[in-house]
């Protein structure tokens, strides 16, 4: 299995009739597990419904996707829900941590998602947590963190199931350039560290240092799939 994702001739269109709009007009696209991608694009190109058919939220209307080298929506699937569980995870632009749950308590909420309680839940969160730089904030209600603690937890918590994939869709776009390199570095950390293959969506240029490539979409349309492995002469600036 070269690629943790892979996908063709995706095509996706939201209606019908005068008010149908063609989101994604063929893309194709393919990431390797370790490698740290941006998705980037104006307003409207297309990104989120892109992270939204890989993460197997929403089916497209053409194309195949594979994951870990499985077809996913091949029409005969009947359990998406229990494969996102298992090998995806997503980061928000806002965190989107549970307002009146501890940082830990968060983590440990995804962990019981997939079968792990007790000691072992516990055990697990504390190292996500350590892992992240914010353990010391444990104790924490997302509102006595900061933006970039938060985004940490969010993070942490995107880690529990020890995903194939880690989708995010503006996780930077909160904070200020500082806070959100730093959260760019960890995401870089994670994706060499443990393997994942991680797609971030960005509008922001400063960010393309920390990463292995851009996927550039416009209108709907892939214009450019920097990849330092296949092209070393790729457009990312590197
Ligand atoms: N559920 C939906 N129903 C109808 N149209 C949609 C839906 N979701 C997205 N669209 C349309 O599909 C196109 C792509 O939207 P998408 O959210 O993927 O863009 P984006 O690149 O993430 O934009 P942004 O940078 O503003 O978040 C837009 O024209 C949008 O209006
Ligand atoms: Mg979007």
């Amino acid at each position: 299995m070269e690629y943790a994702i892979e996908a063709t001739d995706l095509a996706k269109s939201y209606g019908e009739g005068h008010t149908r709009v063609e989101a994604l007009k063929g893309i194709s696209m393919a990431v390797r597990p370790g490698e740290l991608f941006a998705i980037m694009g104006a307003s409207g190109s297309g990104k989120t419904t892109l992270l939204m058919i890989l993460g197997l939220v929403t089916e497209p209307t053409e194309g195949r996707v594979l994951l870990e080298g499985e077809n996913i929506y091949n029409g005969k699937r009947f359990d998406l829900q229990r494969l996102r569980r298992e090998k995806v995870g997503f980061i928000f632009q806002f965190a989107n941590l549970i307002p009146f749950l501890t940082a830990k308590e968060n983590v440990l909420l995804s962990l019981e998602l997939i079968g792990i309680f007790g000691r072992q839940a516990d055990s697990r969160a504390m190292e996500l947590l350590e892992y992240l730089e914010v353990a010391d904030r444990a104790g924490n209600l997302p509102e006595q963190l900061s933006g970039g603690e938060r985004q940490r937890v969010a993070i942490a918590r995107a880690l529990a199931n020890n995903p194939a994939i880690i989708l995010a869709d503006e996780p930077t776009a909160a904070l200020d350039t500082e806070r959100g390199l730093s959260v760019m570095r960890l995401l870089r950390k994670v994706s060499k560290d443990q393997g994942t293959a991680i797609l971030v969506v960005t509008h922001d240029t400063r960010m393309i240092s920390e990463v292995d490539g851009v996927i550039r979409l416009m209108d709907g349309r892939m214009v450019e799939h920097g990849d330092s492995k296949r092209q070393p002469q790729s457009q990312n600036g590197r």
